[in-house]
């Protein structure tokens, strides 16, 4: 009888994409270790039979200890999926987004997971496994006020592009989700413009926008499409969650358009025009 394929997957909080990924793998028969920067937020998965380990992804000693506790767990088998899941992202305008806080954010979506990849490539080899890096398709459109988290996952995309061509010939294959939107923790957090903002003109869409892209693909619903397509053979890319093929499409569009679709809709849905026009804007200047 063939041994359960074996998958780590980062940042399990139960709500999230990872919590919802790892209870779908493990129902697949999957052998499946699941790691949270809080052991108790997490603990609700050890009953359905999941290996918990404790990570904060943007802390090496932490990935340390978590790959020797990994190692252990393994018995010496290999890794088959590396499931690079823990981020976070911000909403915030491009000038005013504190450097603190860009820089724990591009520690957790980039470097974070370049360090993880990088120490489980010797469980990765032993079995020819997949490293899967949870994208979003806003590393490819211009999101206002998401630029430092859409610049992540631009990076991450462009690692894991090179990566790819790396790793391939000693067996070991890397595939980039494009995730669109999906309900989970994230929805939480509520950003509010400061009233010295520049963009303070346009408070109200800041705060509509930020309510509309809440919500997206229920998280299990979007666990069971990852899981499938993830088992299903090998991919370089997945595009899943809301918006995602239309991002896709309208992103392939504009390549061979003479003008961009995704600015100038952004900038209308934003009202982007009030600011040229807002008395605020005019004292600045002067
Ligand atoms: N939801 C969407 O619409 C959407 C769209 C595109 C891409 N994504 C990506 O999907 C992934 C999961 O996000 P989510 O929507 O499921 O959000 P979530 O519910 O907030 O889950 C994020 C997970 O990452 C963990 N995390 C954050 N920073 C970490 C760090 N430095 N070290 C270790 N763990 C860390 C969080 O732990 P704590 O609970 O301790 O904070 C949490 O477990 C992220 O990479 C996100 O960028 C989500």
């Amino acid at each position: 009888m063939a041994l359960p394929k074996i998958a780590l997957v980062t940042g399990c909080t139960p709500g999230g994409i990872g919590h919802a990924l790892a209870k779908e793998l493990r129902q697949r028969g999957l052998k499946v270790i699941a790691t949270g920067r809080t052991l108790e937020k997490i603990a609700g998965l050890k009953e359905l039979g999941v290996d918990c380990v404790a990570l904060t992804v943007d802390d090496p000693k932490s990935v340390a200890a978590c790959h020797e506790e990994v190692v252990k767990l393994l018995e010496g088998k290999g890794l088959d999926y590396l499931v690079n899941n823990a981020g976070f992202a911000v909403f915030r305008p491009a000038t005013e987004t504190d450097l603190d806080e860009c820089k724990r954010m591009f520690g957790a979506n980039v470097l974070g997971v370049i360090n993880m990849c990088q120490t489980f490539l010797p469980e990765l080899l032993v079995a020819n496994g997949t490293i899967v890096n949870v994208g979003s398709v806003a590393g490819h459109m211009p999101l206002p006020f998401m630029s430092s988290y859409c610049a992540t996952k631009a990076a991450l995309h462009a690692y894991s592009e090179c990566l790819r061509v790396e790793v391939a010939p000693l067996g070991v294959k890397v595939t980039y989700v494009q995730t669109g939107n999906v309900r989970t923790n994230k929805d939480c957090t509520k950003y509010h413009l400061d009233k010295r903002s520049l963009w303070y003109p346009i408070k109200d869409t800041y705060e509509r926008e930020q309510e509309r892209a809440t919500g997206g693909m229920d998280s299990a619903d979007f666990a069971r499409r990852f899981a499938t397509r993830m088992l299903g053979g090998y991919k370089h890319t997945i595009w899943i969650g809301e918006g995602s093929l239309m991002c896709r499409i309208i992103g392939a569009l504009e390549l061979y358009l003479p003008f961009r679709i995704f600015p100038f809709a952004f900038s209308q849905s934003y009202g982007m025009q009030r600011i040229a026009s807002s008395s605020k804007m005019n004292t600045w200047l002067t």
